[in-house]
């Protein structure tokens, strides 16, 4: 698959998630609506909905049909949304940008953003819970609810954020934290995507696993460089602010290592996820090409 094949399917994978996002979330009335307003402005803001659709595409790869998958297409897309509600705080990463739009707690107040953010993260588990009503095997339901809640957790993607602020401004931190960091804040997030593609189409113990390394090196390679891009990025392109991680004390993979090599590194461990990829018997292009643009995406 070439570059102009893929940007012309992920547009239309991407118009397939927004609908599905859309039809998932509240009208805005009712005395709690500010809520509603604030988690709608945050879900509509954009992004590239890449966790939904590694997730629908990791389903489809092994064979997965019909709807019981959207649930948790839309789930993890807002607890995505939630982790960058809550990582703009002032408290948190303090950002004023966010996919082109001014974050949740910079246009509802601070108080707004932390409720707008718990919102979205409760809401995620109301909708995924949907998906016992749309398909007969319930245990595989529980089991991708059950990685769903956990990547998402203190041993996944929360447990990541916790040692990321606490090395803010410390200046020995190895690589190795770096390592630990990156697998949980924002590995995890992107194993459990493909996990639970491959759980709800019932794929085996071993073909799951099998995943979770690919979305772990994936995770690791998307997070190095999102760091390259925080210091090579545009605020045009990006949609976010750049030096926030050196405005924020950050120690990254490229403040050690340097741009060059870290670059290495995305294209090292992503080629490692596509070895992987290759050994299951239900590789696909699509999977393959996404894996291997994201090393030189530049939004
Ligand atoms: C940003 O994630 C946070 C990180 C894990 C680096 P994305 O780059 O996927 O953000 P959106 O969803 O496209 O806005
Ligand atoms: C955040 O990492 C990852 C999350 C779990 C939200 P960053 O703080 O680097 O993400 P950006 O750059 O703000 O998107
Ligand atoms: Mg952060
Ligand atoms: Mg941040
Ligand atoms: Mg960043």
């Amino acid at each position: 698959m070439d570059n102009q094949q893929l940007n012309k399917e992920l547009g239309i994978r991407k118009e397939e998630v927004e609908k599905l996002l859309m039809s998932y979330l509240p009208s805005v009335d009712g005395r709690q609506k500010t809520v509603f307003d604030a988690v709608n402005y945050s879900v509509c803001a954009g992004g590239k909905r890449l966790r939904p659709i590694l997730m629908m595409e990791s389903f489809r790869m092994f064979g997965g049909t019909g709807t019981v998958i959207e649930p948790f297409a839309v789930a993890i897309e807002m607890i995505h949304t939630y982790s960058l509600v809550h990582d703009d705080l002032p408290a948190m990463d303090n950002d004023e940008f966010r996919r082109g739009k001014k974050t949740t707690h910079a246009k509802y107040g601070e108080t707004m953003g932390i409720l707008a953010g718990d919102a979205l993260l409760n809401f995620a588990f109301e909708t995924a819970m949907k998906a016992f009503d749309r398909l007969d095997d319930l245990a595989a339901v529980a089991k991708a609810l059950r990685v769903l809640a956990q990547k998402a957790g203190m041993y996944g993607m929360l447990g990541g954020q916790v040692v990321d602020v606490e090395a803010e401004g410390r200046c020995d931190v190895t690589e190795d934290d770096l390592r630990f960091i990156h697998t949980l804040k924002t590995a995890a997030m992107i194993e459990s995507s493909l996990m639970i593609g491959a759980i709800l189409a019932g794929a085996s113990d071993e073909a799951i696993e099998n995943m979770e390394q690919i979305g772990r090196n994936v995770g690791i390679a998307f997070q190095i460089q999102d760091d390259i891009l925080d210091v090579t990025g545009t605020l045009e392109t990006l949609g976010k602010p750049i030096l926030s991680d050196e405005r924020n004390g950050k120690t990254t993979y490229v403040k050690i290592k340097g741009v060059e090599a870290s670059s290495q590194e995305v294209r090292r461990l992503s080629d490692e996820a596509i070895d992987l990829l290759e050994k299951t018997a239900a590789h696909t292009d699509f999977m393959a090409a996404l894996i291997r643009q994201l090393t030189v995406r530049n939004s």
